[in-house]
C-alpha cells in the first residue's frame, strides 16, 4: 500500500518487468502494489488474522512533535496491526532514526498482543537481512554509512474469553 500515485506506478511497473524476466520460474506472482493510505484503510483490505507478516521499512520519521500523529505506528494503528496479523505472525520494523525506533518499540511493548522478538531469533530471520539491504531506503542508508535500528514484534494468541 503506497500513498503516492507515481511511486505506486513505479512499483507496479517493476513487478511487471520482474514477472516477465522470470516467466519460466513463475516468480513474483504473489506481490502487488496498490495506491492507498494504509493509515486509513488497512482494515478495509485485510480481514482478521489474514496476514503473517507486515514490514514497516524506513517509515517517514515526522520529527516534529506536532507531526507525530502522522507516524505509521501509534496506539490506534498498533490495534489495527494486531487485528490483521495472525497469532504467531510478525511485525518487522527498521529505521535509521533512533527516536522513531524507540517510539515504535515503546508502542508495541505496551500493547498486550505483541511481544518483542529476541535478538537471536531476530538475526536468524532471513527477512531481517533482506530488509536491511534490499529496500531502496536501506540501500541509501548503507551508501551514507547510516545506522539501522531493527525491532520485530510477534503477535501473541488472544487470551481465552
Ligand atoms: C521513506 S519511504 C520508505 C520506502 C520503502 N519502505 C523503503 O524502505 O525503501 C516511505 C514511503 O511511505 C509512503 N507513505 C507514507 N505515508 C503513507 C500512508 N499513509 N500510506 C501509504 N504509504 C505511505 C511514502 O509515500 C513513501 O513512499
Amino acid at each position: 500500500m503506497e500513498i503516492r500515485a507515481q511511486v505506486t506506478e513505479y512499483v507496479q511497473e517493476r513487478l511487471k518487468a520482474l514477472r516477465a524476466q522470470n516467466q519460466e520460474a513463475g516468480l513474483y506472482q504473489n506481490a502487488s502494489c496498490i495506491r492507498a493510505n494504509s493509515m486509513k484503510f488497512l482494515p478495509n483490505f485485510f480481514k482478521k488474522h489474514q496476514l503473517s507478516k507486515i514490514f514497516l521499512c524506513f517509515p517517514d520519521p515526522h520529527f516534529k512533535a506536532r507531526k507525530h500523529k502522522a507516524r505509521i505506528v501509534s496506539t490506534t494503528l498498533t490495534a489495527e496491526y494486531a487485528y490483521v496479523v495472525r497469532p504467531g505472525g510478525i511485525i518487522y520494523t527498521i529505521t535509521d532514526v533512533e527516536d522513531l525506533h524507540n517510539w515504535m518499540v515503546s508502542h508495541f511493548n505496551v500493547y498486550p498482543s505483541f511481544e518483542r522478538v529476541g535478538e537471536e531469533e531476530q538475526e536468524a530471520d532471513e527477512c531481517v537481512n533482506i530488509m536491511r539491504t534490499e529496500t531502496e531506503e536501506g540501500k541509501k542508508v548503507t551508501r551514507n554509512n547510516g545506522p539501522k535500528f531493527v525491532a520485530l514484534f510477534k503477535r501473541l494468541e488472544d487470551p481465552p474469553w
